[in-house]
């Protein structure tokens, strides 16, 4: 049986001392009467990149439905920005925290530009139509995302790759504190994966915006992350900076893998080498 972090986010810091500055305090969470998430604490530093991991099917987009308020936990609170999320109205939300979620759809005929201009409807009113500035923050997000020449393709008919670029440069462009991003990279070959990586570490460390990100390629996280939470059956199993978290015995402990962690040799960095598949019944 896994050991539970439960000091995962006492307040308005993390365990680190950091801001946190999206976070949840005790939440119980599931669907219909399965219990998927059971008395889970997270925070995720303000200006850092958390890298969320954790073996297929262990609650980690049940999460980041929690903190995007897509699904209300029934026990427990989360707060954003200081502010208990519960309270707040969705446009607010929506100003302050973006969500990418996993395997997206688009409503049919929708081109390119039309789907990254919807990240500029949270800052819309009655009163603020369309302006210069929304054009400008779609622009800017589709070339980040290197989309611009695309925009006026139907995302329907893009490559996998392509659409998951889109989605990200609608993100991009909602403009936001916190942003939640839910397997980004999948579908990418692996320049664009550490293009987008690169382009993640940039908006977190340039413009000071916090980052959750669901990854299930470990070594990106490690590369990348300032912390990284390891979950696992429902539960924060580990957390802590890349070195503190990679070893053999959490990812066999976390994932039941068989794996050596080495440092890079350039940044230090962990990271792991699998050698075979290891189940282990007795962490289940
Ligand atoms: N809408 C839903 N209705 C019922 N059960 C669900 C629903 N969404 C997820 N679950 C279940 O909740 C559990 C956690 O799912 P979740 O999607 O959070 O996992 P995950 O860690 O994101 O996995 P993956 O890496 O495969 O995306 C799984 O057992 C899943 O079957
Ligand atoms: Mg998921």
């Amino acid at each position: 049986m896994l050991q539970q972090v439960k000091s995962a986010f006492a307040g308005d810091h993390d365990v680190s001392g950091a801001p946190v500055a999206v976070g949840c305090r005790a939440i119980s969470a599931g669907y219909g009467g399965q219990l998927i998430l059971d008395d889970v604490s997270f925070g995720a530093a303000a200006g850092q990149i958390t890298a969320l991991v954790g073996p297929n099917g262990c609650g980690k987009s049940t999460l980041l439905k929690v903190l995007a308020r897509i699904l209300r936990p029934s026990a427990g609170s989360v707060s954003l920005l200081g502010e208990d999320l519960s309270r707040l109205p969705t446009r607010k939300i929506a100003q302050r925290m973006a969500l990418l979620p996993q395997g997206p759809i688009a409503p049919e005929g929708l081109t390119v530009k039309e789907l990254v201009a919807q990240g500029r409807f949270p800052h819309q009113t009655l009163l603020r139509q369309w302006t210069s500035g929304d054009a400008a923050a779609v622009e800017e997000a589709m070339a980040l995302t290197d989309v611009a020449a695309l925009a006026d393709r139907p995302v329907a008919t893009l490559s996998g790759g392509q659409r998951q670029r889109c989605w990200i440069a609608m993100v991009l462009a909602q403009d936001t504190d916190v942003i939640l991003l839910d397997e980004p990279t999948t579908f990418l070959d692996l320049r664009v994966q550490v293009d987008i990586m690169t382009l993640l570490h940039r908006i977190a460390a340039e413009k000071r915006r916090t980052l959750v990100v669901v990854l299930h390629e470990l070594n990106f996280a490690a590369a990348y992350a300032d912390r990284i939470v390891m979950m696992r059956a429902g539960q924060i199993a580990c957390e802590g900076t890349p070195t503190e978290t990679f070893s053999s015995q959490t990812l066999d402990r976390v994932f039941d893998l068989d794996a050596q962690v080495i440092a890079d040799p350039e940044t230090g960095r962990p990271v792991c080498i699998p050698r075979r598949h290891m189940p282990n019944p007795a962490a289940a």
